[in-house]
């Protein structure tokens, strides 16, 4: 049997030799199964398989990934960017029969969305863990808040019947903070809830930044086959 790494790689590859062409300007996620489409570009454009390609990168992790293999950087108002790109490969931590994600396990959520909404078409990479009838129940959705909202927002979330956590950080005391100096909460729904209508109402709440329901696009899964 395959164990969970070589099977992260597989569907990682899989979605980089179906959908990544030279001259593409690229969004690229966070965690260990996009790193590998990421690890998989850099050794693409070494071996000169593919040329021109341009990164928006969404975490730390994926822009040091990206420094290691030499692959070029940008951000989305880059004049080699202009606020859009042709393709992002990112992982995910729920996937429902619609298609539907949670992501943000990786913290990058808000990153992600911003790249995954700027590009033309949208591939996720996941194995068949993450493949679930109803989302939220068994992983928790992350959402990105300011910190100085920290107490009402979570006790607006408890209000709505949801439990909900402070992500504390690990090898650092205390919460985690995001790249863009915000903190996570973890929510956990206790019965299936409408993820479409959560995406928009929950940025509703003051303080909340971003969510990590990602319903309005029509990604292409690629899940392992066979294994
Ligand atoms: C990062 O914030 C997340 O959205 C990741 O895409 C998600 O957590 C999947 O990560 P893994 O591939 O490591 O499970």
């Amino acid at each position: 049997m395959m164990d969970q790494q070589c099977i992260k790689e597989m569907v990682a590859k899989e979605a980089v030799q179906a959908l990544v062409k030279s001259g593409m300007k690229l969004g690229l996620g966070t965690g260990s199964t996009a790193i590998h489409a990421v690890r998989y570009i850099g050794a693409l454009l070494q071996d000169g398989s593919l040329q021109d390609i341009r990164v928006v990168p969404t975490s730390y992790q994926t822009l040091m990934e990206c420094e290691r293999w030499g692959i070029p950087l940008f951000t989305l108002n880059s004049l080699e960017i202009g606020g859009t790109l042709d393709l992002t490969i990112d992982g995910a931590d729920e996937v429902d029969g619609c298609n539907y994600c949670i992501k943000g396990g990786g913290g990058a959520l808000l990153l992600e969305k911003l790249v995954a909404y700027a590009s033309a078409s949208y591939a996720i990479v996941v194995d068949a863990s993450k493949l679930v009838e109803h989302l939220g129940l068994r992983f928790p959705l992350p959402l990105e808040i300011i910190p100085e909202s920290r107490v009402p927002v979570m006790k607006t979330l408890q209000a709505l019947g949801t439990e909900v956590q402070l992500r504390e950080a690990v090898r650092k005391a205390g919460p985690v903070i995001t790249e863009h100096g915000n903190l996570l909460v973890d929510v956990r729904f206790k019965s299936p809830v409408d993820p479409l209508a959560l995406e928009a109402e929950l940025n509703q709440i003051p303080g909340v930044v971003e969510n990590g329901f990602f319903t309005r696009l029509h990604p292409q899964v690629f899940t392992p086959k066979g294994v």
